[in-house]
């Protein structure tokens, strides 16, 4: 992520934001090398090499990003107040803080990301970035082509019509079905509302992809690390829906690269013992 030279100077804690505008303003600043005075540059602070006084600025720690699969039971945010089991349990193998994207139900499960890039968590999660979401449900009932139709035109919820979403029918059981969804929103319990609105209560939820990510064969309660390519694509698909031309900012392993972090997925002692999590 490219972030204004300003604001990673006071990212450092070196100085306030105004102070680090007049350190740039004076020509203290060099980035890979160079002065630079204009306070509008850009930089990535995991690739470029930022200084104030020829003193490097304390290091930033890595972008990390968490693909976990969250289990039914399960708290999708880092504390609960109720005292339910929460994804901290299920995370204790990662060293650096991270934060959800978005959130899945309790009785929901599936693919939940987590980083410590907030610029891009917060991009993800805007509306007006659309980023597709799939889910596998198992639905009371069997839909008509008329509800498949209507949830794909979008149906009207008490906060207003659903955007657009693509429904693809999956296998029957005896009196329920399965099917698969895709929206570009992120309302609260949405597909179960969606769902609900035309009369076939969910009655299993699964996430299995978020943009260009895909669950795979992730056990539910285990999380990995995302390869470079992974949280490189995640970037390209902020920077698409921008309409930036800028460069990848991140060209080294600041995403828990396999190199630098078990490429395998992990399963904490806590874990185990809280597999109904
Ligand atoms: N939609 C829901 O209804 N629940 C979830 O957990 C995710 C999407």
């Amino acid at each position: 992520m490219l972030i204004r030279l300003q604001k990673v100077i006071a990212d450092s804690g070196l100085a306030s934001r105004r102070k680090a505008e007049a350190f740039i303003a004076e020509g203290r600043v060099t980035v890979n090398g160079r002065v630079v005075r204009e306070l509008g540059t850009k930089v990535d602070p995991q690739r470029d090499h930022v200084k104030v006084d020829g003193r490097h600025l304390k290091p930033v720690p890595p972008h990390v990003f968490v693909m976990l699969n969250k289990p039914k039971g399960c708290v999708s945010s880092l504390s609960d107040p109720a005292g339910r089991p929460t994804i901290t349990d299920l995370l204790s193998g990662v060293r650096l803080r991270v934060f959800p994207v978005g959130r899945l139900d309790y009785d929901s499960e599936g693919l939940l990301l987590l980083t410590n890039d907030g610029a891009l968590a917060q991009a993800l999660l805007h509306p007006r970035y659309h980023v597709a979401k799939t889910y596998a449900i198992k639905v009371k009932g069997v839909l008509s082509e008329d509800e498949i139709a209507s949830l794909e035109r979008g149906v009207i919820l008490e906060d207003g019509l659903t955007g657009k979403a693509i429904v693809k029918k999956g296998g029957k059981a005896e009196k329920n079905s399965w099917l698969e969804i895709t929206i570009f929103e992120g309302r609260k319990h949405q597909v179960k509302r969606m769902l609900e609105a035309v009369g076939h209560p969910v009655l299993k939820l699964t996430r299995v992809r978020f943009g260009p990510l895909a669950l795979g064969d992730l056990p539910a309660g285990r999380y990995r690390y995302l390869t470079d390519r992974e949280a490189n694509a995640l970037r390209a698909l902020v920077r698409a829906r921008l309409g930036s031309s800028s460069p990848s900012p991140v060209t080294r392993g600041s995403t828990g690269s396999p190199s630098r972090v078990p490429s395998r997925d992990h399963e904490s002692r806590a874990q185990v013992r809280r597999r109904a999590c």
